[in-house]
C-alpha cells in the first residue's frame, strides 16, 4: 500500500503517468535526478536494506527495489532481517514446473507463456526483480541445482531463456538471470576457482547468458558465488566489465548472489551494482549496523570520499539502478498482475504435460487404461511428497500442489488405485539431512504385498528436495537412486512384472534396474499441477512429447566432467579445472563414442514418427548465408502427437578439436494421426563458428560439414554433407 502511494506521488513529481517512457526519456530523467542525489544517497542504493530489498531515496520519491526468488514461482515473503519466512497468509502462489521440465518441452512459445504467467504473479506480489531464470549449464549429474537450469546444451538454453525473460519483463518486472557464470557445483560454490578454457567459456557456458542479454534484453543479472580466474564472479573484471557490460552492452543491474561480495574495491570497480545478502541475518550482527557495513555501503562511501575511487563509479551504478526502476516500478504502463489464476494453472499444466519425457515403453505398458477390474498399485514416497518444499531458494508456497497419487486418483474412475509408500526419507531441510521417521522394512513389506495384489505397479520414485538430493547448498553424493529404492524396485519386480517407473528428479540417475521396468517416465518437478499433468500422460489423455535436455550417462565416469578425476569435479576445494573442455554432455558421449543410457534430445511418444525427404537448400554456402534444412514428418500411428526435429552440425576435419555434433536448430511439430507435415530449420552459417582463442574471436572454418537431422542426438535419420566457402556472398 505504502509503495503504491509512494509510486503515485513520485509519478507526479518526476514523471507523467501517461505513456511508457522511451529509452531516451529515461536517460534524460536519470540525468536530471543524479545531480540531486547526495553521495550518501547514491551509495545507499547500491546495497541491501533488508534480506530482499534495497533502499530508495524517500526524499525524492525514488522507490525501493524489491526482489524475490525465482525461478519456478514467486517465493513466500522472507523476514526483513533473517531467512525465516515472514508468515504472511496472502503470499501463496502458483508453482510452475522446474526449468529442466521447461527445457524438455523444446517449445519456445511455452517458455514465453511461462514467463508471462510467473511475471504476472511477481507483479501482483509487488516484486520489481524476479530472481530467475537460471541458465548454468548442466555439467555433471551431481550438481544439486541442475533442476533450476535449462539443461546441458547452450543452444537450447539460449533459445528458451529469451522468451521467458520477455514474458516476465512484459509485466514491468525485471528478470534476473543467474548465476553468472560457471556455478556448476554446490559443494564449494562459495569459493571454488574455476579454470576453464576460453573456448569452453564462450562456446558452452556463456551463450545462454549472452542470449539473455542481447536478445532477451534482461534488465538484471546475478553474479555467481564461485571464482573465475582468481576473482569472485560477483566482482569479476573479465566477466562483468569486459564481457557483460562492454562486449554485450548490458545496460542493466548486476546483483550479487546473496553473500557473493567479498571486497569493497573489487565490488566498486569490477562490475557489481547492488550487493545483497552479505553476512547479515539480524541475529549474529547488529540489526542497526549490519547493512551499513556492507562492502558497497560505509566502506564504499569512505573510498569515494578518500578519492580512492571516483564518484563516477557510483554514478554508473545508480544510473543502472534508476534505469531498472524506470523499467519496473516507475513504468506508468505496468500492468497490475495476478496470482493463482486458472490461466496460470493451465500454463503450469501445459508445460508439465509437454515436458514429461517417456523414456521406455515395452509392450505398451503406458498408457494405462482406466478399466474396471484393473488394480493399479501406486508405490513410492514421491507419489505423495510435496516437491515445492525444500531445494533451497527455489522453495515455494503454492496455494495447492496436486500430488501424483491425487492426480491419478482424480483421473481414474473405474480402476482401483492402491497405494503404499515403499520407502521413505526425512523432511527437507537446508544443509542438513533429516532421517526417515519410518521403519524401512515395514514400508517395504507393505509395498510388496500391495504390488503383489495389483495388475500393474506404478513406482513413483527418484530424488527429492532434500540436502544432497536436488537441492541448493550441497551436491549429490551418489549417482544411484537413494533411500533403498534400487532394492525396492528389485523386490517389486519379483512379485509383479508389470512395472512402470515414474522418475521424479531434476537430474540423471544410474539405472541398473532399467531392464526390470517395462516403462519409464521422466517427470521432473512439476509444481502445482504435478499430479494432473502426470495423470494426463499416464492415462494417454496427453501424448508425451518431451525430449531430454541432458544426457543420462550409464555410469558417472561416462560423463565428461567425471572422466578426469577429482580435479575436474569437484576440484581440490580451492580450484577445479573443466578438463572435458567443450565436450559437455552429449558432445562428450558422441565424440568419445560412449553410449549413454538415454541421450540428449531423446523422448518417445505413444505414436511413431518418421522423418523423410530431408534436404539442405544448397550444398555450398558462403559464410554469411543461411542454411535451410527441410523435411517431412509423418505421424505413422493412431494418435495425434508432437515430434521435435533436431538439426545438429559437425565439422569434418577441423583445425581444432570439435564436438562430433552440436545442436544448431530444432522444430516441434504437432501432427494429427496419419498425417504428414513439412517443416524446416534455418541456421546461419555464422553459427557454425568456433571460438578461436588465439584471435579472441569467432571463426567460421571453411570446408565440409555434416548436417545431422534426427529426433535425438544419437538418433539421426539423415546426414547431409555441405560446405562453407571461403568467401562471403554480397
Ligand atoms: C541463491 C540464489 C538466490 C539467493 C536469494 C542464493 O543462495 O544462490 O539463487 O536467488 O540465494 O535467495
Amino acid at each position: 500500500m505504502k509503495r503504491v502511494l509512494i509510486a503515485s506521488l513520485l509519478a507526479l513529481v518526476i514523471g507523467s503517468a501517461q505513456a511508457q517512457y522511451t529509452d531516451q526519456q529515461i536517460e534524460s530523467k536519470i540525468d536530471s535526478i543524479l545531480p540531486l542525489l547526495t553521495l550518501k544517497e547514491k551509495v545507499s542504493m547500491c546495497h541491501a536494506q533488508s534480506k530482499f530489498s534495497s533502499p530508495g531515496v524517500p526524499r525524492l520519491g525514488i522507490p525501493e527495489v524489491w526482489m524475490s526468488d525465482g525461478p519456478h514461482g514467486v517465493r513466500a515473503e522472507i523476514s526483513w532481517d533473517s531467512w525465516a519466512y515472514a508468515g504472511w497468509t496472502n503470499d501463496s502462489i502458483t508453482a510452475f514446473p522446474a526449468l529442466t521440465c521447461l527445457a524438455a518441452t523444446f517449445n519456445d512459445s511455452l517458455s514465453y507463456a511461462y514467463g508471462v504467467a510467473v511475471g504476472e504473479e511477481a507483479r501482483y506480489r509487488e516484486k520489481d526483480i524476479l530472481l530467475g531464470p537460471g541458465v548454468n549449464i548442466y555439467r555433471t549429474p551431481m550438481n544439486g541445482r541442475n533442476f533450476e537450469y535449462m539443461g546441458e546444451d547452450p543452444y537450447l538454453a539460449s533459445r528458451l531463456v529469451v522468451p521467458y525473460i520477455q514474458g516476465v519483463q512484459k509485466n514491468g518486472v525485471a528478470a534476473c538471470v543467474k548465476h553468472y557464470a560457471l556455478n556448476n557445483q554446490e559443494l564449494w560454490r562459495d569459493h571454488i576457482n574455476v579454470e576453464v578454457s576460453d573456448r569452453a567459456l564462450y562456446e558452452i557456458y556463456l551463450p545462454a547468458f549472452k542470449a539473455a542479454v542481447e536478445e532477451g534484453e534482461a534488465w538484471s543479472i546475478m553474479g555467481a558465488y564461485n571464482q573465475f580466474r582468481g576473482q569472485h564472479c560477483c566482482h569479476n573484471e573479465i566477466l562483468l566489465n569486459q564481457i557483460l557490460k562492454k562486449d554485450w552492452g548490458f545496460d542493466g543491474v548486476v546483483v550479487t548472489d546473496w553473500g557473493g561480495a567479498h571486497d569493497t574495491k573489487e565490488s566498486a570497480l569490477y562490475g557489481l551494482d547492488i550487493e545483497m545478502g552479505t553476512g547479515t541475518n539480524g541475529l549474529t550482527y547488529s540489526k542497526v549496523n549490519a547493512y551499513e557495513n556492507y562492502y558497497l555501503a560505509g566502506p564504499f562511501l569512505e573510498m569515494i570520499e578518500n578519492k580512492e575511487v571516483e564518484e563516477s563509479v557510483v554514478d554508473d551504478k545508480v544510473r543502472r539502478i534508476l534505469r531498472l526502476i524506470y523499467r519496473t516500478s516507475l513504468n506508468p504502463n505496468r500492468p497490475l498482475g495476478s496470482v493463482n489464476t486458472s490461466a496460470h494453472h493451465e500454463v503450469a499444466r501445459k508445460v508439465a504435460q509437454e515436458g514429461i519425457v517417456l523414456l521406455k515403453n515395452k509392450e505398451d505398458v503406458f498408457p494405462i487404461k482406466d478399466e474396471a477390474n484393473l488394480t493399479i498399485a501406486v508405490i513410492g514416497e514421491n507419489a505423495t511428497r510435496m516437491m515445492t518444499r525444500g531445494g533451497g531458494s527455489s522453495e515455494l508456497k503454492p496455494q495447492f500442489e496436486v500430488s501424483p497419487l491425487e492426480g491419478i486418483q482424480a483421473r481414474y474412475k473405474n480402476a482401483k488405485i492402491t497405494y503404499a509408500m515403499g520407502y521413505a526419507s526425512g523432511a527437507p531441510a537446508y544443509a542438513r539431512v533429516n532421517p526417515s521417521p519410518y521403519d524401512a522394512d515395514s514400508l517395504k513389506a507393505i509395498a510388496i504385498k500391495v504390488a503383489q495384489e495389483a495388475d500393474v505397479v506404478l513406482f513413483v520414485g527418484g530424488l527429492n528436495k532434500n540436502h544432497h538430493q536436488d537441492c541448493e547448498g550441497g551436491d549429490r553424493k551418489i549417482y544411484k537412486l537413494p533411500f533403498g529404492q534400487e532394492a525396492l524396485i528389485d523386490e517389486l519386480y519379483a512379485v509383479n512384472k508389470n512395472l512402470g517407473v515414474v522418475m521424479v528428479s531434476g537430474n540423471a540417475v544410474a539405472m541398473p534396474w532399467l531392464p526390470k521396468a517395462k516403462g519409464l517416465i521422466q517427470a521432473w518437478y512439476l509444481g502445482s499441477m504435478t499430479g494432473h499433468a502426470l495423470a494426463d500422460v499416464v492415462s494417454g489423455d496427453v501424448n508425451p512429447s518431451g525430449k531430454l535436455p541432458f544426457s543420462f550417462p550409464k555410469k558417472l565416469e561416462d560423463n565428461g566432467a567425471h572422466a578426469f578425476g577429482e580435479i575436474s569435479y569437484p576440484g581440490d576445494s580451492i580450484m577445479q579445472e573443466y578438463k572435458e573442455d567443450i565436450l559437455v554432455g552429449y558432445r562428450w558421449h558422441e565424440t568419445k563414442k560412449i553410449a549413454p543410457q538415454f541421450a540428449f534430445g531423446y523422448g518417445l511418444s505413444y505414436t511413431d514418427f518418421s522423418i523423410s525427404n530431408i534436404q539442405a537448400d544448397q550444398s555450398v554456402y558462403a559464410a554469411n548465408e543461411s542454411i535451410t534444412v527441410s523435411y517431412d514428418v509423418k505421424n505413422e500411428g493412431l494418435l495425434t502427437g508432437a515430434e521435435v526435429v533436431q538439426v545438429y552440425v559437425g565439422k569434418i576435419k577441423s583445425k581444432v578439436p570439435r564436438a562430433l555434433k552440436e545442436l544448431k536448430g530444432y522444430q516441434k511439430l504437432n501432427i494429427a494421426a496419419g498425417a504428414s507435415q513439412s517443416g524446416s530449420v534455418a541456421i546461419n552459417a555464422t553459427d557454425l563458428a568456433y571460438y578461436d582463442e588465439s584471435k579472441a574471436e569467432w571463426v567460421v572454418e571453411p570446408g565440409d560439414y555434416y548436417l545431422y537431422v534426427g529426433n535425438a542426438s544419437n538418433d539421426i535419420s539423415k546426414k547431409i554433407k555441405i560446405s562453407i566457402s571461403k568467401k562471403s556472398r554480397s
